[in-house]
């Protein structure tokens, strides 16, 4: 089904692994694709509750789009390419099931973009984060310039940008652009581990949770009437009364995502 992602599917959670570990795993057209349909399937396939995005090898998580596919594109080509890219991000980060990026090692231009478009992102010690694309003459097309700076804030984003500098986990762990650093054995079986916590809880709260707070940086939407919808939805479901009842009968909730 794909050519370039190995997927495994073990207690609802579907893990990702991009897998070019000879090109760094670099996203070319290929990938992305690839990256696109498994979006679709996460949204799509009952069976699959959360997700996690990594890559094949120890050294790399994404080290880039393919630079290699550069060559001879136009200005229109190029807008396209980007458009493209930003459109397949989107859908991870638009995704009502949690996404979030195991990053094992360099996470560099498109691959800090794509653990960016996650919803949120563990680093192994190794991991290495940044926006090198003022070394080739360009600017960040997959989203960067946006979500860096919503994740880090401006004067961080930029410097990161425009210095092209590379930064170690613990740094991207104190700019808060990762949420937890591990030893890289322990990276996967982190992320299950918040993932099962995440899968005891509502679905449908979860996809509220992920919806209103994507609506902050949304300005086709105002993010508290988004988040008055979703509390609404939430009311009419199988689960809050679940939720309510189990409190009251201080047992644990089992939710349906009904
Ligand atoms: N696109 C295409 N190929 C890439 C790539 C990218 N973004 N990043 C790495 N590769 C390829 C290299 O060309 C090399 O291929 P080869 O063995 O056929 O020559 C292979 O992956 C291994 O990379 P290499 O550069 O030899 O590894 P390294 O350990 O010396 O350096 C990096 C690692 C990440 C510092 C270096 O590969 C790099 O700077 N990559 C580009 C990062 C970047 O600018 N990303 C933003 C792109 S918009």
């Amino acid at each position: 089904m794909y050519q370039h992602l190995l997927t495994d599917l073990e207690n609802g959670i579907l893990t990702i692994t991009i897998n070019r570990p000879d090109k760094l795993n670099a996203l070319n057209i290929d990938v992305l694709t690839d990256l696109d349909k498994a979006a679709d399937e996460i949204n799509s396939n009952p069976e699959i509750k959360a997700a996690i995005i990594t890559g094949a090898g120890p050294k790399a998580f994404v080290a880039g789009a393919d630079i290699s596919e550069f060559a001879g594109l136009d200005k229109e080509q190029s807008k396209a390419f980007a458009k493209r890219g930003q459109d397949i991000l989107m859908k991870f980060e638009t995704c009502s099931k949690p996404v979030i990026a195991a990053v094992n090692g360099f996470a560099l231009g498109g691959g800090c973009e794509l653990a960016m478009a996650c919803h949120f992102r563990i680093a192994s010690v190794n991991a290495k984060f940044g926006q090198p694309e003022v070394n080739l003459g360009l600017i960040p097309g997959y989203g960067g310039t946006q979500r860096l700076t919503q994740l880090i804030g401006k004067g961080r984003a930029l410097e990161l940008m425009i210095t092209a500098n590379i930064i170690d986990a613990n740094t991207a762990l104190q700019y808060g652009l990762v949420n937890h650093v591990v030893e890289a054995g322990e990276l996967i079986a982190k992320a299950k581990t918040i993932l099962d916590l995440i899968n005891t809880k509502a679905p449908i709260a979860v996809a509220g949770c992920i919806k209103a707070a994507n609506a902050v940086f949304d300005e086709s939407l105002d993010g508290f009437a988004t988040e008055i919808d979703e509390f609404g939805k939430c009311f009419v479901t199988e689960d809050v009364k679940e939720g309510t009842t189990a409190f009251l009968e201080k047992r644990k909730p089992v939710f349906k995502g009904k």
